[in-house]
């Protein structure tokens, strides 16, 4: 297997922190966590009252405040069709992740398909958060933004979006002590929460599985419902996948598991009034997610 070691642009905050107070360690999230992903931490356009969430001005230095939830990940128009993922508005660099592949996995893992590759574009950390090919207002398409992997000609892309909102810099859910995690991680700047789980990388061994198949036999659950390109657990019986039902997807590889497998990145209502945690589709407690394909 070939691994592409990424090459980043490493960014300086020395002059940004310098002049500003920061509040002290929160470990709990400010958004509401329920009602809309505008109240979610994938509200990342925080400073919109509407939306929600805390005001969160400190991001303004790091990334596009596009005023708009959706337009980090959607557009209406001019999607970038090199991903198969409803009107996807994101840079999908094309990358060769490091699989899990433990001796006891029944079968290879395949390279994440794009119902991962969706999460990846943030999760894996090389492509700033704001990094999409077609920005709100007239004229702000850019398509070389769709799979640009050149950081310094993204970066100029991106600053090109407005003279008034232009980020100091655009910044990356990155795994070590620079872009989001210089503050977002233990001892970080600003004593802002940490985000190093957040962080998945390109080495995804240390991850769940993706890019698997639901394998025969008497440990495995089989879900009861297909439609289009996805197979999955229809609870309420109205074969329909819905929200809060794990899925395998098909992206030509048969059915397998994917991040959105799992997860939800818009908020999945629970039991209470809350969305269920970590945009869960099924709870974690007592382990019912895992024991919904796992007969353990
Ligand atoms: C210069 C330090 C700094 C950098 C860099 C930084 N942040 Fe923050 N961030 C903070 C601080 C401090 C807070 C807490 C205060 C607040 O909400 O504004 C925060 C809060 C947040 C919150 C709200 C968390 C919650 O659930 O309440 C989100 C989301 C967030 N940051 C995302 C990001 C992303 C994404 C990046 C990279 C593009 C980033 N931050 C880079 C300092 C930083
Ligand atoms: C952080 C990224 C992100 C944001 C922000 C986001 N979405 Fe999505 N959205 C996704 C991903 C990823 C998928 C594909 C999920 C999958 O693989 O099944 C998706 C799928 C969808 C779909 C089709 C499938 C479904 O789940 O219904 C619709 C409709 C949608 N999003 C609407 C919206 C709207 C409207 C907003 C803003 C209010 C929004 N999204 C904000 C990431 C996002
Ligand atoms: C536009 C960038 C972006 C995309 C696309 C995206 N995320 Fe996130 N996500 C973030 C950022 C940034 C955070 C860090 C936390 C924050 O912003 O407060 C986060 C946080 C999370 C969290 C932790 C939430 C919590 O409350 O603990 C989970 C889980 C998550 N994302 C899963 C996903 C999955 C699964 C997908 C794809 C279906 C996805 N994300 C797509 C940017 C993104
Ligand atoms: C088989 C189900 C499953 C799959 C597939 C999956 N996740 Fe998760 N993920 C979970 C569960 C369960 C949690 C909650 C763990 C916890 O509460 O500590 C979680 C937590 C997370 C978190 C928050 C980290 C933390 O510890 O708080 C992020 C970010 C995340 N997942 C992203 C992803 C991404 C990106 C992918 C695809 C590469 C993915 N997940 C695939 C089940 C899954
Ligand atoms: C959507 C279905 C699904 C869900 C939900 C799920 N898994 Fe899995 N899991 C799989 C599949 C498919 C494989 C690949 C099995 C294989 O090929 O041997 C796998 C593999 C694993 C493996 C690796 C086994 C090995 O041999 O190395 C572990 C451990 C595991 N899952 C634990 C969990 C846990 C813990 C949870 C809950 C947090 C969970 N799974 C949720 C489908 C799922």
């Amino acid at each position: 297997m070939t691994i592409r070691i990424a090459t980043v642009a490493i960014a300086t905050l020395g002059v940004l922190v310098a002049d500003v107070a920061w509040p002290g360690t929160r470990s709990d999230s400010e958004f509401l966590n329920q009602g809309t992903i505008g109240n979610t931490r994938h509200n990342l356009s925080q400073r919109q009252t509407a939306g929600g969430g805390p005001t969160g001005s400190q991001m303004d230095a790091v990334r596009n405040n596009y005023q708009q939830v959706c337009v980090y990940c959607h557009t209406p128009h001019a999607a970038n069709q090199n991903i198969s993922a409803p009107l996807w508005n994101r840079t999908v660099r094309s990358t060769t992740y490091t699989l899990y592949n433990q001796q006891s996995l029944s079968q290879e893992a395949t390279q994440p398909g794009p119902n991962s590759l969706t999460c990846l574009s943030c999760h894996d950390g090389q492509t700033a958060v704001d990094s999409i090919v077609n920005m709100p207002g007239s004229g702000k398409y850019n398509a070389a933004l769709a799979l640009n992997p050149d950081t310094s000609t993204t970066k100029a892309l991106l600053d090109a979006w407005s003279t008034t909102d232009d980020a100091f810099d655009h910044f990356g859910l990155k795994d070590n002590n620079t872009e989001c995690l210089s503050c977002h991680s233990p001892g970080g700047q600003g004593g802002a929460q940490d985000f190093s789980a957040f962080a998945i990388g390109t080495d995804l061994r240390n991850d769940h599985p993706v890019g698997v198949k639901l394998p025969s036999g008497s440990d495995w659950n089989v879900p009861s419902g297909t439609y289009k390109n996805v197979r999955f657990f229809d609870t309420d019986g109205d074969s329909r996948p819905d929200k809060e039902e794990l899925r395998f997807y098909d992206s030509g590889q048969g059915y397998e598991v994917e991040c959105a497998s799992c997860h939800d990145p818009h908020g999945v209502p629970g039991a209470t009034a809350s969305f269920l945690p970590t945009f869960l589709r099924v709870t974690a407690d007592g382990s019912q997610i895992c024991l919904t394909c796992h007969v353990k």
